[in-house]
């Protein structure tokens, strides 16, 4: 059965793990290489991968490009909206033509629903690079980060800020599989998905959903937060209003852990979810966590291929 990449449960916790594993033995074995050659043993060439973009990207689509490109493949990347799947043509008959060109698919778009129709209708591998549901890419470069930082994933305590998007119920879900605690602080009616919380719940983490900004933040880890209006989302002074009390702030910095690290999946909006002297702060790693995209997705990739053993 072929491979999708849709949700980090895809590949539940024994398959994350051997993904950032492999991700860790992969970035090492290249690292004096300059960024455009070719992984010694590369385990994907003559493999192409389609990107479709129906949203905005700037590290999605260079790391992905990259990734392939590293492992030894090639890639096409299409925005939606000057093929003719902008135009109306389903997804079902795009899935089985590009099914015909390329190894392996990854879409960026809205509705989730989308990416398991292409998933369903593709008979190649098809990966989430983002819907409005969930971002499960970034959650493993971001895990990949926090393990070179010498950060155990388990029993770790994150501390979520702001609005309950995608990339935080990827991070629910990853707590669930990875068993690291989380506490999400946000304003009422910016809660992550139900279902995300219910099924890390019922898996044993410890996920707390509270108002305090403060008290999320006291003794934490890691500091994670990200934009406060999601692509496709309507922007408000009123939604700033509501957000603002969950800036992260220096002070909000220094009530964490002193090794704490500040996460942000970028792009950031300094002045909004987070203030500028934070991203340029001895806690932030987002640059580190833009690089580590390209790493795990090269393992993600080599999942989906079967390359890589996991239970
Ligand atoms: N973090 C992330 O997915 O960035 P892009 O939107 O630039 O791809
Ligand atoms: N939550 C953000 C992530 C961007 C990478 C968005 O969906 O726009």
């Amino acid at each position: 059965m072929k491979r999708d990449f849709l949700n980090l449960n895809d590949a539940g916790a024994s398959g994350i793990t051997a993904i950032l594993n492999d991700a860790l033995d992969l970035k090492a074995a290249r690292k004096n290489k300059p960024k455009g050659a070719i992984d010694d043993n590369a385990s994907l060439v003559d493999h192409a991968l389609a990107m479709i973009f129906e949203k905005n990207s700037t590290r999605t689509r260079a790391s992905f490009d990259m990734s392939i490109k590293q492992l030894g493949g090639s890639s096409m990347i299409m925005d939606a909206g000057t093929m003719q799947l902008g135009r109306g043509e389903t997804i079902a008959d795009t899935a089985h033509v590009l099914s015909r060109y390329v190894d392996a698919i990854m879409l960026r778009t809205n509705e989730h629903d989308k990416v398991q129709s292409l998933a369903h209708h593709a008979t190649v591998p098809v990966i989430n690079g983002l819907t409005d549901l969930s971002h499960p890419c970034q959650i493993c470069a971001d895990m990949l980060t926090m393990i070179e930082q010498g950060k155990a994933l388990t029993g770790l305590n994150i501390a979520w800020f702001g609005d309950g998007n995608n990339v935080a119920n990827s991070l629910i879900e990853a707590a669930g599989l990875m068993k690291f605690n989380l506490i999400l602080a946000l304003p009422a009616g910016c809660e992550p998905k139900h279902d995300f919380v219910t099924e890390a719940r019922n898996v044993g983490a410890q996920i707390d959903i509270i108002r305090d900004p403060t008290k999320a933040a006291t003794d934490a880890d890691i500091i994670m937060t990200d934009t406060w209006v999601s692509m496709g989302q309507a922007d408000s002074d009123k939604i700033i209003a509501k957000m603002m009390p969950y800036q992260v702030t220096d002070n909000i910095m220094a009530l964490a852990k002193d090794d704490a690290l500040f996460m942000h999946c970028l792009p950031a909006h300094a002045g909004k979810e987070v203030v500028q002297s934070v991203l340029d702060s001895k806690y932030s790693v987002v640059f580190d966590q833009a690089e580590n995209r390209l790493h795990a997705q090269k393992s993600i990739l080599r999942w989906c291929f079967g390359l890589i053993d996991c239970d």
